[in-house]
């Protein structure tokens, strides 16, 4: 006498990946845009490093080291919480920029970063009721703000 079967229908439960059901693509793709942007300024300021020249080389050449060296690692720490969360990394970087003096290297630099915190924002809002990643990205975003903030500093003065 099979009275009680609740489970006759084993729900194949297709949604829900760790518990991310519903907006999970849209987080990751928003992720995924934040780390396109990390992997340009990565090369971007490593550019930079290498190509300025002239009196502002001594100070600006581990300006823009430091720099790239600090995207790489937002990068890799992005790409492996993208990964943790069941999505796959993007391998494309967001345009990347060649800048002829140090005033419009500063130019881009900043565009750069703006973009990258409103990326880093987007995903904030789309990681709303995951308190962990919340707090995470909450991290990210004061830093990518001194970032910014830094850069209009030098772009007052260079441009
Ligand atoms: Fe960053």
């Amino acid at each position: 006498m099979g009275k009680n079967k609740k489970d006759e229908k084993k729900k194949k439960n297709k949604n829900g990946k760790n518990g991310h059901d519903g907006n999970g693509n849209e987080l990751i793709n928003r992720l995924n845009c934040a780390l396109s942007f990390e992997y340009a300024a990565t090369i971007q300021y490593l550019q930079q490093q290498c190509a300025v020249k002239g009196q502002e080389r001594q100070q600006f050449a581990p300006f823009f080291a430091a720099s790239s060296s600090e995207a790489h690692l937002h990068a890799q720490n992005l790409g492996n919480k993208i990964a943790a969360l069941g999505g796959v990394p993007t391998i494309e970087p967001a345009e990347i920029r060649q800048g002829a003096t140090l005033a419009e290297m500063l130019r881009h630099d900043l565009d750069m970063e703006r973009k990258a915190l409103a990326a880093y924002v987007k995903a904030w809002e789309s990681a709303q009721g995951n308190h962990p990643l919340v707090f995470w990205l909450e991290e990210i975003i004061s830093e990518e703000q001194l970032h910014v903030d830094e850069l209009e500093k030098l772009n007052s003065a260079y441009s």
